[in-house]
C-alpha cells in the first residue's frame, strides 16, 4: 500500500502517543534505530526498544536502547505498536514481516522519515520504508514498501521504486529511472535517466548505470559491467 507523504506526518498513525520497536538489533537495526528515535523525537512518539530472536541479546541495550525480547513479544502487546524493520537483506525481511502481519492488526509499519531529510509532497512512500539521513526525494516519485534508502540519497521526479529494496548510502536516481524490486545498490551509485534496475540485481560501490540491469545481475563500474558468473552445471 502507498501512502502520499505530507510533512504533518513524517511518522504516520494516531496523533496519541505512539510506541515503536525495532526489529533486528544487528547492524541494520541499530541504524534504522537511529532514525526511528529521531523521528519519534520530533513527532512525540516513543520508542520502546529492539526486538531480536537472538536470545543472547534479551535484556541487554545496545546503542542505549533496551533489547525487550524475541518477534513474538509484538503479539501480546496491548494496543496499537509501530514496526520499523532493521533487516537488510530482502528475503529474510519478507519472512520476518509475513510473520508479523500474521500477529495481528494492532502491529502497523509506518514509512520511517528521517527529520533531516526532504520528502516532497507528491512522494508515495510504501509501508514500512525508510529514508535515512540527508536525503532528498523531490516529486512525482514511488518508494515500495520495506525498501531502506540509505543516508544522503537523492531520487529525482518521476521515478519508480520497488519493494524490498536495500540502497546504499549516495545513491543517485536520475529522472524516471527504475529500480524494481529486491536490488542492492552499493554505495554511491549512479542510476542515470530512465535506466532500470530489474528485480533481485546487484550494483557495486560506485557503478554508474547507463542500461538496464538484467534481473539478478551484479554490475560495477563506470559505466556498469556485468561481473555475474554464470551458474556452475
Ligand atoms: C559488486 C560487489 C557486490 C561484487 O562482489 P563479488 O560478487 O564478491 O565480486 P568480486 O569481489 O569477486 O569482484 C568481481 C569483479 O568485480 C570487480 N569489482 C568488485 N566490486 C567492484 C566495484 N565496486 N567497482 C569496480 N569493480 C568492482 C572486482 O575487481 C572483480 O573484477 P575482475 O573480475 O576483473 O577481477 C561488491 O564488490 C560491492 O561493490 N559491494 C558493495 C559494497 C557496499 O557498497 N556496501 C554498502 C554497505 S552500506
Amino acid at each position: 500500500m502507498l501512502m502520499n507523504h505530507s510533512a504533518r506526518n513524517r511518522i504516520q498513525g494516531d496523533r496519541m502517543t505512539n510506541e515503536w520497536v525495532v526489529v533486528g538489533a544487528g547492524v541494520q537495526g541499530r541504524q534504522i534505530c537511529a532514525a526511528v528515535a529521531a523521528a519519534a523525537r520530533v513527532a512525540g512518539d516513543r520508542l520502546l526498544g529492539f526486538l531480536d530472536d537472538d536470545a543472547g541479546k534479551h535484556g541487554q541495550t545496545v546503542d542505549g536502547w533496551p533489547v525487550l525480547g524475541p518477534l513474538a513479544w509484538a503479539r501480546s502487546h496491548p494496543g496499537p505498536l509501530n514496526v520499523a524493520i532493521g533487516i537488510g537483506q530482502a528475503q529474510t525481511k519478507r519472512q520476518v514481516v509475513a510473520q508479523l502481519r500474521a500477529m495481528g492488526g494492532h502491529l502497523r509499519f509506518p514509512p520511517v522519515i528521517h527529520p533531516f531529510s526532504c520528502v516532497g509532497p507528491s512522494v508515495a512512500l510504501g509501508e514500512g520504508v525508510v529514508i535515512q539521513p540527508g536525503s532528498a526525494l523531490t516529486c512525482n516519485l514511488t518508494v515500495g514498501e520495506f525498501t531502506i534508502v540509505g543516508a544522503c540519497s537523492s531520487i529525482s521526479h518521476d521515478a519508480q521504486v520497488g519493494a524490498y529494496n536495500f540502497l546504499s548510502p549516495g545513491l543517485r536516481i536520475a529522472g524516471f529511472g527504475i529500480v524494481e524490486d529486491d536490488c542492492v545498490t552499493g554505495l554511491n551509485t549512479c542510476i542515470l535517466a530512465h535506466v532500470t534496475m530489474h528485480s533481485g540485481s546487484i550494483s557495486g560501490a560506485g557503478a554508474v548505470l547507463i542500461r538496464d540491469v538484467a534481473p539478478g545481475d551484479t554490475v560495477v563500474g563506470v559505466p556498469a559491467r556485468s561481473v555475474k558468473k554464470a551458474a556452475a552445471g
